[in-house]
C-alpha cells in the first residue's frame, strides 16, 4: 500500500506541474528551452523567433549599435490580429551580438495617443533611435499620425538608457513640413539625420538634427522623387539611398540612387532588384553597415507587411551587392554573418 502522505504529495506536485504548464502555454516560454542551439543563420521571410520563441515584433524598424551590441527597435504589433488601427501602440527593443539571435529587452513604449488632439485609434510607425554622445540620451523619432494620416508629424521620445522606458517630449512637423515615413542616418563624422517623405513637395528630405537631437534644424537635401521608406548608407566614400514607391502596404520595385555628397546631386533612381519581383515582397526600412576585420557588409532590412495580421509581418534581411555606384539586392535565401569579420555567406540546404 502507498502511504497516504506520499499520494497527497504526488497529487499536489502533479497539480502544480499542470498549472505551470498551462501558464507557460498561456504566456509563452520566457526563455529559450535549455539545450536549444543558437540560431546560426537568417532566413528571409520566415518566422524569426526571439529568445522566448516568439516571432520578433520590430516592424518598420531601425538599428542602433552600442559597443558590441546591436539594438533593434520597431513597431510591436503583438496582439493585433486585424488591420484595424489599435488604441494602444508599442515599440519593442531587442538586443543581439550576432544579428541572428535576438533577446527581447523591453517594450520601451506602450502608449495611447500622446497628445489629445491626435484622437484614437492613431498611427505610430517606423521608430528610429539615435544615441546622443553629448547628452548621453537616447532619442527616438517615430511617425505619429491620426487614423487618416493627415497630421503627418514626428514624435520625439527620450530615455537615459537604451532599453529603458522612453518618455514623450513633443510632436511636430520637421522643418514645418508634412512628414510620414521616416528613416535614420548617422554619417561617419557622427552627424545625425532624419529622412522623411513629404507629399506636398512630391519628394523626400534629408535633414540634420540639432545638437541635442531633439529637433530637426536644417535641410541638407531635398530629393524630388515620390519615394518613402528612405534608407541611406555610406559605402566606400559614396552615399547610397534606397526608397520605395508609395503603394501603401503593397510591395513595389524599390529604387536606389547615389551621390558623393549628402547634399547631392543624386543620380537617377534605378531598381534594386528585378522590377517584377517587387523587392521580393518587401519594403525598405534601413541599411545596416557591418564593419568587420575583413570586410564591410551592408544589409538591406525590409518589411514584408501582413496588413490583415500585422503581428505576422516578416523581415527580409539580405546582404546586398554594393560598390562602384551599383547596388543590388540578391534573391533571398538563407545566409549567415560573422559580425567580427563582416563576412556573410549563403547556406545551401539540400
Ligand atoms: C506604407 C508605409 C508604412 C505605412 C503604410 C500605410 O507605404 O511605408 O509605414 O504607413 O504605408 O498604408
Amino acid at each position: 500500500m502507498i502511504p497516504l502522505r506520499r499520494t497527497m504529495k504526488t497529487v499536489l506536485l502533479r497539480r502544480l506541474f499542470r498549472v505551470a504548464l498551462l501558464f507557460s502555454v498561456a504566456v509563452g516560454p520566457v526563455a529559450a528551452a535549455p539545450g536549444v542551439a543558437p540560431r546560426q543563420s537568417i532566413v528571409p521571410g520566415a518566422i524569426w523567433p526571439d529568445d522566448r520563441g516568439h516571432h520578433i515584433q520590430a516592424h518598420g524598424g531601425g538599428i542602433l549599435k552600442l559597443g558590441d551590441t546591436y539594438y533593434w527597435f520597431g513597431e510591436d504589433r503583438g496582439g493585433e490580429v486585424t488591420s484595424k488601427k489599435p488604441l494602444e501602440r508599442k515599440v519593442a527593443c531587442y538586443a543581439s551580438k550576432d544579428l541572428m539571435n535576438w533577446e527581447l529587452r523591453n517594450q520601451v513604449i506602450r502608449t495611447g495617443p500622446p497628445e489629445p488632439e491626435i484622437g484614437s485609434p492613431f498611427v505610430f510607425e517606423r521608430p528610429k533611435v539615435y544615441h546622443n554622445a553629448k547628452t548621453g540620451k537616447f532619442v527616438m523619432y517615430v511617425h505619429l499620425d491620426d487614423k487618416s494620416y493627415r497630421l503627418a508629424r514626428v514624435a520625439v521620445y527620450v530615455s537615459d538608457t537604451v532599453d529603458g522606458d522612453y518618455t514623450f517630449v513633443r510632436s511636430f512637423r520637421p522643418l514645418g513640413l508634412e512628414s510620414r515615413d521616416i528613416g535614420q542616418f548617422v554619417d561617419d563624422d557622427g552627424s545625425a539625420y532624419l529622412i522623411f517623405e513629404s507629399r506636398p513637395s512630391k519628394g523626400f528630405y534629408i535633414a540634420k538634427l540639432s545638437d541635442d537631437y531633439l529637433d530637426v534644424v536644417e535641410q541638407t537635401c531635398f530629393i524630388k522623387s515620390p519615394l518613402e521608406g528612405g534608407a541611406l548608407v555610406k559605402y566606400d566614400g559614396l552615399y547610397y539611398m534606397i526608397g520605395s514607391w508609395m503603394t501603401g502596404w503593397k510591395p513595389n520595385n524599390n529604387q536606389y540612387a547615389t551621390a558623393t555628397s549628402l547634399a547631392g546631386p543624386w543620380s537617377a533612381f534605378k531598381d534594386i532588384a528585378p522590377k517584377e519581383k517587387k523587392t521580393y515582397g518587401s519594403q525598405s526600412t534601413l541599411m545596416l553597415k557591418v564593419v568587420g576585420s575583413k570586410k564591410t557588409s551592408v544589409i538591406f532590412m525590409g518589411d514584408i507587411w501582413r496588413p490583415g495580421n500585422h503581428q505576422d509581418g516578416r523581415y527580409l534581411w539580405m546582404p546586398i551587392e554594393i560598390g562602384n555606384g551599383r547596388l543590388w539586392l540578391p534573391e533571398p535565401r538563407e545566409w549567415t554573418i560573422d559580425v567580427a569579420t563582416g563576412e556573410t555567406s549563403f547556406i545551401e540546404r539540400r
